[in-house]
């Protein structure tokens, strides 16, 4: 988003979407090993927005490859990355860490 407001969002994409693809695949297990350790009763819905999340990085990935560092894909990845940060961390997330903290 930094580079985006710097209109620097074509040149960083590349690196975006490389971290988001180590994002979604140590950060999300890290988490779901937590929920299925402690008992956490939401974790299929918690799951199933984790699923939905690589998923559609999938899709940016993909047509990261297809079209190369296009303004459209910028665009995508942070509407993607906007909606995630309000649904799922500043909701979901800290609702887990929250029921965590008990533990
Ligand atoms: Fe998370
Ligand atoms: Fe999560």
């Amino acid at each position: 988003m930094e580079a985006c407001s710097q209109g620097k969002g074509r040149e960083t994409i590349s690196q975006t979407l490389a971290f988001l693809g180590e994002y979604t695949v140590s950060h999300f297990s890290a988490e779901e090993k937590l929920m299925a350790k402690h008992n956490y009763p939401e974790i299929e819905q918690h799951k199933e927005q984790h699923k939905w999340f690589v998923e559609a990085f999938m899709d940016l990935k993909k047509q990261l490859e297809e079209y190369g560092p296009a303004g459209h894909i910028v665009i995508k990845t942070n509407r993607v990355l906007v909606g995630w940060l309000n649904s799922h961390i500043r909701n979901i997330d800290k609702k887990l860490g929250l029921f965590l903290q008990d533990k």
